[in-house]
């Protein structure tokens, strides 16, 4: 059963699972929500742990950086070990005024120029998405939990280190709310697999503001978001 990056063996994944890009978040996800977690994988360090929340099976597997890896990872699990809700936990960069360091963002598009999802379909601009039972389950646990929650398009680029050009500006100017790296993809691979997806992630820097967070803020305020994701995996 293993695949080229996943050693886990048959029926050590459960059906959802969460997605941060870092393989110590995967690692720290797991120690902390998880009830007798377990690694099943950790080719390359990216680490996959399988336990329960609420008696239900769940797993955490890091995604690496950027489409390419998100994509890789997102279809070996689907196709390999039957999963079929992927939630992704991450950060990003706020683009627009409005948003705080620590903010929670569901994202309800996200717009790319990552060559995994422009191709995908000759002659299409493809609209990445998540699925809409995630996003809701999503707004409405962060309703009832008091957690605030922007919910809005974003922008996934492959270059973290953007070109000097406008592109980050027309899409804030069309109400893009933060950037990352790997949300179109994981919503692009989920509807070619057939798999479920949502982003949710919070403001970890911002595009043009020059404020910081400290790490036990940061650590907080991610947590808000793993909640968040854990709660929609959960409905
Ligand atoms: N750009 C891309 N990815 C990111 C950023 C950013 O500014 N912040 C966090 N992830």
């Amino acid at each position: 059963m293993p695949t080229p990056h996943i050693a886990a063996q048959e029926g050590e994944f459960a059906p959802n699972v969460i997605m941060p890009g870092d393989p110590r978040r995967a690692k720290l996800i797991a120690e902390t929500y998880f009830d007798s977690p377990r690694l099943v994988t950790e080719v390359r360090g990216i680490l996959g742990y399988t336990g329960t929340i609420a008696g239900r099976p769940i797993s955490v597997m890091a995604s690496g950086m950027g489409s390419p890896s998100v994509s890789i990872y997102a279809t070996e699990l689907a196709r390999a070990y039957g999963v079929t809700r992927i939630v992704r936990v991450g950060t990003m960069g706020g683009a627009q005024d409005f948003l705080q360091l620590g903010d929670v963002i569901a994202a309800s598009a996200a717009h790319t120029d990552s060559a995994m999802t422009v191709r995908r379909v000759p002659g299409i601009n493809y609209s990445a998405a998540p699925t809409f039972s995630l996003l809701r389950a999503a707004v409405e646990h962060a309703e009832s939990a008091g957690i605030p929650l922007h919910v809005g398009p974003i922008f996934t680029t492959d270059a973290f280190y953007q070109p000097e050009n406008d592109t980050v500006a027309k899409l804030i100017a069309m109400g893009t709310l933060a950037v990352e790296m790997e949300a179109a993809a994981l919503y692009t691979v989920g509807a070619v697999e057939g798999f479920q997806t949502l982003m949710v992630g919070t403001v970890s820097d911002h595009v043009y503001k020059t404020e910081e967070m400290s790490s036990e803020e940061r650590e907080k305020t991610f947590g808000r978001a793993v909640e968040v994701a854990i709660a929609a995996l959960q409905s």
